[in-house]
């Protein structure tokens, strides 16, 4: 299948992920609609991706700028084929001390805007019997110390994707995740990792991670694209794919 006459839309493609994958869908020749709010970094991947580009600065936990998106798309492309739930953060804590600020923060980003982003979305999809392929993390169905409302975000992500698979298959649209473990990108410094704990986390995942290393945004970007792909992957939806080295199935022995 070739994305030619599709509209996809990623959220926070400004950075990481998000910017791989719009630059991954521009190659397959795929309109695409970047959202994000530094308006700088959003416009210097704009300028990677081509001339099928709609950028648009939104903060996804306003709820006018998710209408913003959906409309803008509609204005400008009049259809939706993909929605590529991707914009999350993460902050570190345990029960004793994350913050209730924290808290609302991560599962505001990760779970109550993907919620509304996706309802606004949906009639658009069901038209064009699109896809949606929510980024989530190894987080989601394992356990890891002092990233509790990470994991919590995550996990809801992940049965957000399987109900909503079930909701809308029916209607001939698949919903989707990808759950990366650890992928080069600026999240980890975003938690308030510095320099030298990020070089030593990185390297600690050669053990951590089966394969010996951590991944890429082009690794990531492979994965939604082809969950993304209604010929490669038309039978699949309600599924977490793992795209995390092997991480999931390391048990410390
Ligand atoms: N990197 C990893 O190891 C890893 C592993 C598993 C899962 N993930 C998931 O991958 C996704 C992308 O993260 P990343 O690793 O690419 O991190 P990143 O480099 O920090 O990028 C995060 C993106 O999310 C956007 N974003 C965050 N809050 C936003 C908000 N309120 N409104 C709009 N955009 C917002 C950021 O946009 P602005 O900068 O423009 O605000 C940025 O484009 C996240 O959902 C994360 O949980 C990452």
């Amino acid at each position: 299948m070739t994305f030619e006459s599709k509209i996809v839309i990623i959220t926070g493609a400004s950075s990481g992920i998000g910017a791989g994958a719009a630059i991954h869908f521009s190659k397959l020749g795929a309109n695409i609609v970047i959202t994000g709010r530094n308006e700088i970094n959003l416009k210097e991947i704009q300028e990677k991706c081509g001339s099928k580009v709609l950028a648009i600065v939104a903060d996804v936990n306003d709820e006018a700028d998710r209408h913003k998106i959906i409309n803008s798309t509609i204005e400008n492309f009049g259809r939706i084929d993909v929605l590529v739930n991707n914009a999350g953060v993460g902050e570190a804590g345990t029960i004793l001390t994350t913050s209730l600020e924290q808290y609302d923060k991560v599962m505001n980003t990760n779970v109550r805007s993907v919620f509304h982003l996706t309802q606004l979305a949906t009639p658009y999809l069901i038209k064009t019997r699109g896809n949606i392929v929510n980024v989530s993390s190894v987080a989601g169905p394992r356990q890891f110390p002092n990233l509790l409302s990470y994991c919590m975000s995550k996990a809801a992500l992940d049965q957000f994707t399987k109900c909503v698979a079930l909701e809308l298959a029916p209607e001939g649209v698949r919903v989707n995740s990808i759950n990366p473990a650890f992928i080069v990108t600026n999240f980890h410094k975003r938690l308030g990792m510095n320099e030298e704990a990020y070089e030593s986390f990185k390297l600690r995942a050669k053990e951590t991670h089966a394969l010996g290393r951590v991944g890429t945004t082009e690794e990531t970007a492979n994965a939604i694209a082809f969950l993304a792909n209604n010929d490669l992957a038309s039978f699949i939806t309600g599924t977490c794919l793992l795209v995390d080295g092997g991480k999931a199935v390391m048990c410390p022995r």
